[in-house]
């Protein structure tokens, strides 16, 4: 599945991020993945259309030395095959707020307690029209 990364940007306690995509017509899943490198991910947002046999469900979750660690439903699913979307993530002392396309939020803890991540990743079946850090 296509992969883009991005690891010369820094997101810091107190930024917001803002990623803009298309989702494929025919998308199975897709996740946006914010951490140090490709085995340690603090964040892991994976909408799920038809995928690891789940519909429309998002899962969260967070990768250390290459091993999942515990999974999290928020519930809600406001993505669409086909369609734009807007992301909105807040790396907050309480952990990320993420703002979903349709305006509400999900809150997924900090488990690294960093206050500071410089990589990126996103993978699956999108295409990542912008990516803003500010
Ligand atoms: C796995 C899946 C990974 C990731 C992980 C999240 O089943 O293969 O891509 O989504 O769940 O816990």
């Amino acid at each position: 599945a296509p992969s883009m990364a991005i690891q010369n940007m820094s997101f810091r306690l107190g930024q917001s991020m803002a990623i803009v995509g298309t989702i494929k017509p025919d998308a199975a899943n897709f996740s946006v993945n914010i951490g140090n490198n490709d085995q340690n991910i603090a964040l892991h947002l994976n909408p799920r259309f038809d995928a690891f046999g789940e519909r429309d469900t998002i899962v969260c979750n967070s990768q250390q030395q290459g091993m999942w660690q515990q999974e999290v439903r928020p519930g809600g699913f406001c993505f669409f095959r086909g369609e734009n979307f807007k992301i909105i993530i807040k790396l907050t002392s309480t952990g990320f707020v993420v703002t979903l396309p349709n305006g509400s939020k999900i809150c997924f803890p900090n488990r690294f307690n960093s206050d500071k991540y410089s990589f990126f990743r996103f993978d699956g079946d999108v295409r990542i029209k912008s990516f803003e850090i500010y």
